[in-house]
């Protein structure tokens, strides 16, 4: 525990070397002080000139103040010793999680960063996708927005999640063939937020042609996205109800979308995926259950013999084979943060593109090597085995794509 004076210095440092990169306040020490719940704070230009965006979160609307680096550090002060008592300080050099008791002791948690900073010469709004105070019909219909463009409070972290997925699909747009129509799946769309982005981004903003289908296996809410569909008039833009397992309406796909569908069901979007040869993937895994009745070792027991530990160790495995495997049957795949940790813990992105990654070879020793450490027996290594090196054989350091694609297509049918 700290004496309050050390958050002070802490705050004052963090702005004199301009590290910070978001601020987040909580907890009120007195409900009655304040009717707001929670700011934010982060750093903009305007005019060219470094400020802090203050956030302020009511229970129905958030306020933004702009204010200069001395007024800034002056109100987070403020707002430190009088308002609140819990804060997390992202900066470029670490992560201080703060607690301030009643009695005014501190106590700050640093811990390595989990945030990079933005380059502040662009107006970070710009890079918006869809900005807010332009009212788009999708994000008006499914109530984010009013008429007038204005994202409703309650509904602005679904707004930056969209925003955020859309920066995703733009990054990989030149990835996609061009001259001809896109097919472009969704598996488990569920409400179909992103499904909805998705279409108005490619079809309406980039004027795309295409063809879009989301699946699902619950037919009350794939009945009320055909419906939206239809009063939108997204005429391309189908949902059907299905098992993604079971899927086999399409020949080609250009690109397979799997946002938190339910543990395993990844597996089978991403076996899809490969199978047709998609040339971008995109997924976001949710509920990564299967390697934690698998997974074991020894030399692991003091993480694995911790439930919550052998929980998040088990997901995060799961993505890393995920990841390898995709690697080995033909794709560059990255990990990305999906949407902050404060939001929600669903938030790695796995983004694979066709093309080689490496040596099959040398992906699949490194994959074994790991997956046999922790006695794991993926879903998709087992779905996908006629596309992958037969254990002990393999000789050269690349797998025959043509061969793949053949075998592929055949599988599908
Ligand atoms: C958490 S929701 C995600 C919805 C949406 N993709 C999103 O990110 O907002 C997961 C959805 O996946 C669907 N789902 C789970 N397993 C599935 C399967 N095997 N086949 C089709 N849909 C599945 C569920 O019905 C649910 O609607």
């Amino acid at each position: 525990m700290y004496p309050v004076d050390s958050l002070r210095k802490l705050i004052q440092d963090v702005f004199e070397q301009n590290s910070l990169i978001t601020a987040t306040w909580s907890q009120l020490r007195r409900r009655d002080n304040v009717s707001f719940t929670k700011v934010q704070v982060k750093p903009v230009t305007l005019k060219n000139q470094l400020h802090y965006q203050f956030a302020f979160h009511y229970a129905n609307k958030v306020l933004h103040e702009n204010l200069t680096p001395a007024e800034a550090l002056e109100r987070m002060t403020l707002l430190c010793e009088e308002t609140f008592r819990q804060g997390l300080l992202c900066t470029a050099d670490a992560d201080y999680q703060i607690l301030i008791s009643k009695k005014y002791k501190v106590s700050i948690l640093t811990k390595s960063p989990s945030k990079t900073a933005v380059d502040l010469s662009h107006n970070r709004k710009k890079q918006y996708v869809l900005e807010e105070g332009v009212p788009v019909s999708f994000l008006v219909e499914l109530g984010i927005m009013n008429d007038e463009g204005r994202v409703l409070a309650r509904k602005y972290d679904k707004f930056r999640q969209i925003n955020r997925f859309l920066e995703m699909v733009q990054d990989v747009i030149a990835h996609l063939p061009e001259g001809r129509p896109l097919t472009i799946v969704d598996f488990g769309c569920g409400k179909s937020y992103l499904t909805f982005a998705l279409y108005h981004y490619l079809s309406v903003q980039q004027r795309r042609s295409l063809n879009i289908i989301g699946l699902d296996l619950k037919a009350d809410v794939i009945a009320h996205c055909n419906d939206l569909a239809r009063r939108l008039h997204y005429g391309d833009l189908k949902f059907l109800v299905g098992d993604i397992a079971d899927y086999d309406e399409l020949n080609e796909v250009d690109m397979v979308v799997t946002l938190h569908a339910c543990d395993t069901a990844t597996d089978a979007a991403l076996e899809k995926a490969v199978r047709w040869g998609a040339s971008v993937i995109l997924s976001v895994p949710c509920c990564q259950h299967e390697l934690y009745d698998q997974v074991e070792s020894s030399v692991m027991n003091p993480l694995l013999s911790h439930g919550i530990l052998k929980e998040r160790f088990s997901a995060l495995a799961t993505d890393a084979i995920r990841a390898k495997l995709l690697d080995i049957m033909g794709y560059k795949t990255q990990l990305l943060e999906f949407i902050d940790l404060e939001n929600t813990p669903k938030n790695i992105l796995i983004r694979a593109v066709r093309g080689q990654a490496g040596q099959v070879k040398d992906m699949w020793a490194e994959y074994t090597a790991f997956r046999d450490f922790i006695h794991a027996d993926p879903y998709l290594e087992r779905a996908c085995a006629d596309l992958l090196p037969v254990e002990g054989s393999i000789t050269g350091g690349k797998v025959d794509r043509e061969n793949l694609e053949r075998t592929a297509k055949c599988n599908l049918h």
